[in-house]
């Protein structure tokens, strides 16, 4: 496993390196989440590659940017594990070098949900994962369903400004209590991490409704409102049933669906969803179980 600090000895690394490139995109302190990324693209590609990088751009100002988790000694170990051929750990100022100034900005279905709760966080998803898609030229390029409208939003760019890399996403790991893993569950006390596990429990009450014949998105999202109040360290930011494409919210679930949440348990705020796809759920993968 080569591990390259700047851009030109990037570029220097993958001309020797054989085609097809697939390309993890990760911002480090790595979890098994990732490391499926890392093995599918090890399983489909000649080159497995990985970039970690915090990518300030995509912190907005009251957000965890500098308490972020990293530990690049560990996450090295494990990308070697996984079979990972190249990383890419580059400093800040040189994907943002002095006078940087042109950023990506995807349109509607960067608006709502998370582009609403965190404004500008996909301008700087967008940004850096366009600049990662140069700095590599990947064929593929693995992403978690965990993060269902940074999906969307990265698919709609690269459709757009006609990136080549085909976008895979690939299933949510959990733990087996069907917590998500995130980089970011690392901030959670006991407590809060055992209250974390609401979040799974509202997602799968809607899909149980859903189940029994609902198709009121109201009654759906009321479903998983409901779930979460019975946790008291749970506090709901949004719930929601829309299109897994355009992200806007339906009023019956006739088709397919993607149902997500964002909520704070004390500080630590969480994202998790389930996928309603051509009439099965993809719910993710319990640790252990398959993965
Ligand atoms: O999902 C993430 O870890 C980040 O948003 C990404 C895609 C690596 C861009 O910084």
């Amino acid at each position: 496993m080569q591990v390259t600090r700047t851009l030109p000895e990037l570029r220097e690394c993958l001309t020797t390196r054989p085609r097809p490139i697939g390309l993890v995109p990760t911002m480090g302190f790595l979890h098994a989440g990732h490391l499926a990324l890392v093995r599918r693209a090890r399983a489909e590609c000649a080159t497995a590659a990985v970039s970690i990088f915090v990518n300030p751009a995509q912190f907005g100002p009251q957000e965890d940017l500098a308490r972020y988790p990293r530990d690049l000694p560990r996450d090295l170990r494990m990308l070697e594990s996984a079979g990972a051929d190249v990383v890419w750990v580059p400093e800040a100022d040189e994907v943002y070098p002095r006078g940087y100034q042109t950023y990506v900005t995807v349109g509607r279905v960067a608006e709502p949900l998370e582009g609403a709760a965190r404004p500008g966080h996909f301008r700087g998803v967008a940004t850096v994962v366009a600049k990662l898609f140069n700095a590599f030229t990947p064929d593929h390029a693995y992403f978690g369903q965990k993060d269902a409208q940074q999906a969307a939003v990265i698919r709609q760019m690269a459709r757009d400004l006609n990136f080549p890399p085909e976008i895979i996403v690939c299933p949510t790991i959990r733990e087996s209590d069907g917590l998500a893993m995130s980089s970011r569950n690392t901030y959670l006390d006991p407590q809060e991490r055992r209250a974390a596990a609401v979040l799974y429990r509202a997602l799968s009450a809607a899909m149980i409704a859903y189940q029994r014949g609902q198709r009121s998105a109201d009654n759906l999202r009321a479903a998983m409102r409901d779930t979460l109040s019975t946790e008291p360290l749970a506090k709901m930011e949004y719930v929601s049933a829309a299109d897994p494409d355009t992200l806007q919210e339906l009023d019956r679930v006739d088709g397919n669906a993607l149902f997500s949440m964002a909520v704070r348990i004390g500080k630590t705020r969480l994202i998790d969803n389930f996928l309603l796809k051509d009439g099965s759920w993809d719910t993710g993968l319990i640790q252990g179980k398959g993965e």
